[in-house]
């Protein structure tokens, strides 16, 4: 079928759906939707047999949805309606949501339902469960309401058609007031509710010592106590605020300016003159992982198997949390275990320099610099480690460099549903380093690497695995994927081969050294980098202003909008094909 993906941005749902789309041999292309006439334009162009819109902030135009089949993914159960599906979710404490894909009309979110998924709810933040349950039922659903329409054989139900399972309702825009933090009352599990319905965004408008901020990045702390909202600690990026019966990390703010577009800083860094007379609050990087705090880096061992995890919030690395993991990495490798794992985080494993901390620095210039060296210096701990095995074990997505630090270790593992995005070109045409010029082509040939990083889409895992770029498919379910990634490595470091592997790997790295020194491939990489830096073209700055200001389109860029490329002929469907005849466009 050809279907239109139209979405207010391509985030990771759409990029999941054009993913899974686009390998079930579907023509699919996408639209960001700007306007209705850029909507409508589309529309005439692409000709799909039907428009699939993951992520929209506005209605679809009448003179669309009455023209072809448009199938809305709302993050919602059966009945559920309105702006806020998943805060009011998260804030309201539901044991199961779900997503519904439902027929575009004229009621916003009232149209008959065409497929659903329903899961029962994680308590976290919001942006975690969108990444993985709404994204994973929102796939099933979406598919299985393709194959329905393909089918030609199902007829949409009315939400409440004499239905006892459906359950929601219309639910209004969740305001600020309705997610208001009373640190006098709330106890510690209501602010963090509060906070997770907010977070990745608008979230919790707030003040904290005289300083207006939006709130994310909230970790309940167990052990220090102060006086209800007093800030009372802070650790590495966060600060750590008393609430009524405990306390609470605050890892990122946006600082509230009426003059100025802001973004997310690390808290510490937004109110660095109001902790500068605050206990430093540290946690020794073993230390048992058995009570809450805040914790951006783990290590615990099991069974000669040192599992480092590092949880950045947006899987963003600044150059401060490259040079603690590049510590911590160090302490792991120094342990007699045989099997080192790099687990990411929960929700990412890592997308590379942190765009927001280079936005804000004097010299972005020179951070940028700064930062790759730093991520640099921690890819060639990596690749340099004779002593270990090394395992990455991808249960979040990935982006530009954090896809080839994985690459680093000596086998990639990724669970299914993961998506990546191998390349660095989206962000203003980068050249990339983290060694990718000797990791990849070891991985996919010299003729595989145009395909990755001339390719500006998302790779889904199976397809990461089919190419080489990783090594094993590992299960959806993230429980299993962790039992996956131990089980690997613990037979990794316990089999008979252990020895021999580590020969090898001894013996390639130093026959790799010998024909081109990692110096060389560093020096080379970062000579480009270091034009991309402070070179005459300015696309690098420019890209991550707009990426980090959020700055909304004005086009859909033409390697994802397929139908407006020059040349651009709709592929013939079955129907047209069966009929002998070829599709025209209309002018
Ligand atoms: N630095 C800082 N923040 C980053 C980041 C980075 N490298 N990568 C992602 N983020 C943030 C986004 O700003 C967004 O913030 P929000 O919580 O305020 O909304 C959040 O992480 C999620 O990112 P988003 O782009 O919405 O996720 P996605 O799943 O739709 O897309 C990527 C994933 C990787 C394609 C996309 O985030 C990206 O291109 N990141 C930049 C990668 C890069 O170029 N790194 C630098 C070169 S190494």
């Amino acid at each position: 079928m050809r279907i239109l993906l139209l979405t207010h941005s391509f985030n990771s749902l759409s990029q999941r759906l054009y993913a899974e789309l686009t390998a079930r041999d579907h023509h699919v292309s996408v639209e960001l939707d700007i306007s209705d006439a850029v909507t409508e334009d589309a529309v005439r162009l692409f000709r799909p047999d039907v428009i699939v819109a993951p992520f929209l902030k506005r209605a679809v135009p009448e003179s669309v949805w009455r023209r072809c089949l448009c199938l809305i993914v709302h993050p919602g159960i059966r009945g559920d309606r309105g702006p806020s599906a998943l805060d009011w979710a998260v804030l309201r404490q539901e044991r199961r949501w779900g997503v519904t894909v439902l027929q575009a009309e004229a009621e916003m979110d009232a149209g008959p339902v065409w497929a659903w998924r329903e899961f029962p709810m994680r308590n976290t933040r919001k942006s975690s469960l969108y990444r993985f349950e709404v994204t994973e039922a929102a796939t099933a659903a979406v598919l299985e309401a393709i194959g329905r329409k393909s089918a030609g054989d199902w007829s949409p139900r009315p939400v409440d058609d004499h239905d006892t399972e459906v359950r929601g309702s219309w639910q209004d825009a969740m305001r600020q007031a309705d997610r208001r933090i009373d640190w006098a009352s709330d106890d510690t599990a209501t602010v963090l509710r509060k906070i997770y319905s907010g977070d990745g965004n608008p979230g919790v408008v707030d003040e904290i010592c005289g300083e207006a901020v939006r709130v994310f990045d909230a970790h309940a702390e167990e052990h220090l106590r102060g006086s209800p909202g007093a800030l009372i600690a802070h650790r590495n990026d966060a600060v750590c605020r008393a609430t009524v019966d405990g306390a609470i990390w605050l890892g990122r703010l946006r600082p509230i300016d009426a003059d100025a577009s802001t973004f997310k800083l690390p808290a510490s860094r937004v109110l660095a003159a109001q902790i500068a007379t605050l206990p430093e609050n540290r946690l020794p990087l073993a230390a048992a992982a058995s009570f809450s705090t805040y914790r951006d880096i783990a290590y615990v061992e099991r069974d000669r198997v040192g599992y480092l995890t590092f949880d950045f919030y947006n899987g963003a690395m600044s150059t401060a949390r490259c040079r603690r993991l590049l510590e911590a990495y160090r302490y792991a490798v120094s342990r007699p275990t045989r099997v080192i794992v790099l687990m990411g985080g929960a929700d990412f494993f890592c997308n590379g320099l942190d765009l927001n901390l280079i936005e804000a620095a004097q010299s972005p210039a020179d951070e940028s610099w700064a930062n790759i060296n730093a991520m640099d210096d921690l890819a060639e701990a990596i690749i340099n480690t004779t002593s270990h095995a090394t395992i990455a074990a991808l249960a979040g997505n990935a982006g530009a460099g954090g896809v080839f630090l994985a690459l680093a270790a000596d086998r990639v593992l990724v669970r299914d549903g993961v998506v990546l995005n191998p390349h660095y070109k989206n962000m203003g045409n980068l050249y990339g380093s983290e060694y990718w010029t000797y990791l990849l082509p070891k991985r996919v040939g010299r003729d595989g690497i145009e395909a990755v990083m001339g390719n500006r889409l998302p790779l889904l895992a199976s397809n990461a695995v089919g190419m080489g770029l990783a090594d094993y498919l590992g299960p959806g379910e993230r429980h299993a994927f962790h039992a996956e990634a131990t089980t690997l490595a613990s037979d990794l470091a316990n089999g008979a081969g252990f020895t021999r592997l580590l020969r090898i790997k001894r013996r390639s790295r130093r026959e790799d050294e010998h024909r081109k020194p990692l110096r060389a491939y560093r020096e080379q990489e970062l000579a480009r980098m270091r034009l991309n830096f402070y070179g005459f073209d300015p696309s690098y700055h420019v890209a991550r202003f707009r990426f980090v200001h959020r700055t909304p389109h004005a086009w859909t860029p033409l390697f994802l909008a397929a139908h407006r490329r020059l040349g651009w002929q709709p592929p013939v469907s079955p129907a047209t094909r069966e009929a002998g005849g070829a599709v025209r466009i209309a002018s």
